[in-house]
């Protein structure tokens, strides 16, 4: 089943440029996308009633969920809130109107978020639940008013790598939708539909940078501590990075929002910190920028996966990995996979497990 890949993890981040075209096919007409893929026939009337959504999810489906936080509230006049499901499920919920519940989940049978969507149903505390989910005969699924399937296929390694980009798809065909429900422009649907389909083909030619990340990866195997950062939507993608580092090489990887580390994380910079930076091109660059250069004064290592045309330039203490130009909506989803293959070749030099991390489960399915 492993075929020519030595790990599931492995072959799993090199699938997503099929995993992703699943998760899109037949589900774009021309220039928009179709409301049937929510598998309920009043999709549409129920997503133009929406006033706010509330995202619950755990772990790398709660980094997915951030991510569709700043989309759907770029591109709707929906407020947005993502939670994790385990603090969500504790505390009281002031009545909110018209809420759309949204989980998301790969396997569809983790607990907080399966508790957290029965507690909004007794409590009739929304008007309808969404998730997003890749089992189809899941609990969650089941349980939910509609379902919006990625199309990943069997995920085997315990970190989670195509299921989460899968997600971020799926989140984007969400945005979409509520887009067209609420009359957006027809030109700005068409653009995002058409630049969905460029997906696979950009997946690709992040996973040529492949073998420069191997050689980049044994710069962290003495490493004890390491920073991720990002802006805007590549926060999260921060986020997820450090957490596929911690939880398959065991090194202690934290995600900052770039603006914050001058109040208090850049104390911990010096030449033994690697930092980690995501920086396509987007409208945050700049700024971005101005905060690498904060690093480099204290003398930190910076590791950074930049957009071609962002002139971010090199030295002995700074390492610049090209990555291919993106439209800005995509930016999150092609730029997971060199963070995802950092660590996946952090972990095989390490010698963990690569698939079987120490103390995790697949599926959490108790509380
Ligand atoms: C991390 C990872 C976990 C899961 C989390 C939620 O790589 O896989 O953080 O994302 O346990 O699982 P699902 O998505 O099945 O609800």
């Amino acid at each position: 089943e492993l075929g020519e890949y030595r790990h599931f993890m492995l072959k799993e981040i090199f699938e997503q440029p099929q995993s992703v075209a699943a998760t899109l096919e037949n589900r774009l007409a021309g220039d928009h996308v179709l409301p049937s893929l929510l598998g309920a026939p009043d999709a549409l009337e129920k997503l133009a009633q929406v006033e706010e959504i509330q995202i619950i999810a755990c772990g790398t489906s709660y980094h997915a969920g951030l991510v569709g936080r700043y989309w759907i509230e770029a591109n709707t006049d929906i407020p947005c809130h993502v939670e994790v499901a385990s603090e969500y499920r504790y505390r009281r919920q002031p009545p909110r109107k018209n809420m759309l519940f949204v989980t998301i989940s790969q396997s569809g049978e983790t607990a907080d978020t399966l508790a957290a969507l029965e507690k909004i149903k007794e409590n009739h505390g929304c008007m309808a639940t969404l998730t997003i989910c890749n089992v189809a005969e899941s609990s969650l699924t089941r349980e939910s008013d509609m379902s919006l399937m990625t199309m990943a296929g069997p995920e085997i390694g315990v970190a989670s790598t195509k299921a989460f980009t899968t997600q971020l798809v799926a989140l984007q065909l969400l945005m979409v939708l509520l887009m067209q429900a609420k009359g957006a422009d027809k030109a700005r649907v068409e653009q995002i539909t058409a630049d969905l389909r460029k997906l696979p083909a950009l997946i690709e030619q992040a996973l040529d940078l492949n073998p420069k990340i191997e050689v980049l990866s044994e710069r962290f195997i003495e490493k004890h501590h390491s920073l991720f950062l990002g802006r805007g939507e590549l926060y999260p993608v921060a986020m997820e990075g450090a957490l596929k580092l911690k939880e398959i090489s065991y090194i202690h990887a934290e995600a900052y929002p770039a603006g914050e580390l001058k109040h208090g994380p850049l104390a911990l910079v010096d030449s033994e910190m690697p930092i980690v930076t995501v920086a396509p091109s987007t409208g945050l660059l700049e700024k971005l920028k101005s905060n690498l250069e904060e690093v480099r004064s204290r003398g930190g290592e910076l590791y950074v996966f930049a957009d071609r045309e962002a002139h971010i330039k090199a030295d002995d203490s700074l390492h610049v990995l090209e990555v291919p130009h993106v439209p800005e909506l995509l930016a999150p989803i092609v730029y997971t996979v060199p963070l995802q293959l950092l660590s996946y070749h952090v972990a095989v030099q390490k010698g963990t497990d690569v698939d079987k991390p120490r103390n995790l489960a697949k599926s959490v399915t108790v509380e």
